[in-house]
C-alpha cells in the first residue's frame, strides 16, 4: 500500500504480510480513508487465513476471530472497517473446510477491491450530473483515490465531471490536524491536472460568504440510518456555512459507508493523540502542558444535507425513510 504518512514529499510503499502489520498501518494512518481501511482490514483477515497452519476448521476460525478482533480495534468511526471484516468473516464461517475457507476469503477480498472502484465510478457519474460547467467545489479531508481502492468518492464526482468535459475547480481546505487536504487531496489533484486551490481551514466561511463556492462535496466515514453524516472534523462547519450561504451540501459515499444498524447517538467519534494538534509535522507549536482535545470526526445532521450521492442513485430527504429503503 502507498504510505500516506509520507505524501506528498515521498511516494513510497509499505508491504504488509501479516494481519498485525495491517493493523499497525491502519492505526498509524499509513492507509486511511473509510473505503480504503475497509478493504485493507479485510485483506488483513485474508492474510491471517492464508498464513494459518491450523489443520481443522474450529481452530482456523478461532485464529481468524482473533485477527478480526485486532483489526476491529484499530479505528472506531468508519463503518467500512467493520463491514469489510464482517464480510470476510462470513465466508470463513460458512466454508465447511479450511481449504474452502482460504479460497473463499481470497476470492472475497479480490471482489471487494473491484467492487469499490466500480461503486466509486458509478457514484461519480451520478454525482457529476449535479455539477455545472465552471463550478467550484469545496471539499474536506481526502475523499479521493487514496481514501478508497481507486477513483475516490467526493473526488470521484469531480473526476467524472472533468471526464465529461466540464471545467471544475476544487477548493481544498488543508484539514488540520493531519493535513489530509494539503498533503493528499492537493497531491491527487495536481497529479491529475485538475484545477485546485489550497486554503487554510479558517478561510472556509470567508470563501462561502464571497460566493466563491458553488457546491460542497465531501466523503463520509459512516452515515447512520437516521441520516447523520460522520466525516472528517471540519465537515460540520462546512455544512452549517453552506446552508447559511445557500450552497448545496452533498456527501458522496458507497453502500459500505451506510450503517443501517445504528442511529447517530450510538457512534463513537475517534479521539486521536494530542501530538497531532500541538505539533505540525513533528514540530511543537503550542506550550508544553496545554490541554488538547482532538476529535477526528464530526457529525452533520440530515437537515443540512441537500442529497446523498451513492452508486444506487441520489438519496433525498426524508433520509431516515429513504436510507433504509434504498440501502437495504
Ligand atoms: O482520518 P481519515 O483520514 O481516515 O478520515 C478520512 C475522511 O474523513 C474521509 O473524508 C472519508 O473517509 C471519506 S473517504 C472516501
Amino acid at each position: 500500500m502507498i504510505d500516506q504518512t509520507r505524501l506528498p514529499t515521498r511516494l513510497s510503499y509499505v508491504s504488509c504480510t501479516t494481519p498485525e502489520q495491517v493493523a499497525v498501518a491502519i492505526r498509524t494512518m499509513v492507509v486511511r480513508g473509510a473505503p480504503a481501511i475497509g478493504v485493507a482490514a479485510a485483506m488483513g483477515v485474508a492474510l491471517a487465513a492464508y498464513r494459518s497452519k491450523a489443520p481443522r476448521l474450529p481452530e482456523f476460525v478461532r485464529e481468524m476471530e482473533s485477527s478480526a478482533a485486532l483489526l476491529r480495534s484499530t479505528r472506531p468511526t468508519a463503518v467500512n472497517l467493520f463491514w469489510g471484516i464482517d464480510r470476510v468473516m462470513k465466508k470463513v464461517e460458512n466454508a465447511g473446510s479450511v481449504k474452502n475457507a482460504k479460497d473463499a476469503v481470497v476470492r472475497e477480498v479480490r471482489a471487494m477491491e473491484d467492487e469499490d472502484v466500480e461503486a466509486n465510478k458509478k457514484l461519480g457519474r451520478i454525482g457529476a450530473d449535479l455539477i455545472e460547467d465552471g463550478d467550484t467545489v469545496l471539499t474536506q479531508c481526502n475523499a479521493g483515490a487514496l481514501a478508497t481502492v481507486g477513483y475516490g468518492t467526493a473526488l470521484g464526482v469531480v473526476r467524472a465531471a472533468v471526464e465529461e468535459g466540464k471545467l471544475v475547480k476544487v477548493l481544498v481546505p488543508e484539514t488540520r490536524p493531519a493535513l489530509q487536504g494539503a498533503r493528499l487531496t492537493a497531491f491527487e489533484l495536481v497529479r491529475d491536472r485538475i484545477a485546485c486551490t489550497l486554503i487554510s481551514d479558517t478561510a472556509v466561511g470567508h470563501m462561502l460568504s464571497l460566493g466563491r463556492v458553488d457546491k460542497v462535496i465531501v466523503g463520509a466515514d459512516r452515515i447512520t440510518k437516521d441520516g447523520y453524516v460522520f466525516n472528517k472534523i471540519g465537515t460540520y462547519q462546512e455544512a452549517v456555512l453552506a446552508k447559511r450561504h445557500g450552497v448545496p451540501f452533498y456527501p458522496a459515499a458507497p453502500r459500505s459507508t451506510f450503517d443501517l444498524t445504528k442511529n447517530h447517538d450510538q457512534v463513537i467519534i475517534e479521539e486521536r493523540g494530542a501530538a497531532e494538534v500541538f505539533q505540525i509535522r513533528g514540530k511543537r507549536i503550542a506550550p508544553k502542558g496545554v490541554p488538547v482535545a482532538n476529535p477526528a470526526f464530526d457529525m452533520t445532521p440530515p437537515d443540512l444535507v441537500s442529497s446523498m450521492i451513492t452508486e444506487r442513485g441520489l438519496i433525498q430527504a426524508p433520509f431516515d425513510e429513504n436510507i433504509p429503503r434504498l440501502m437495504s
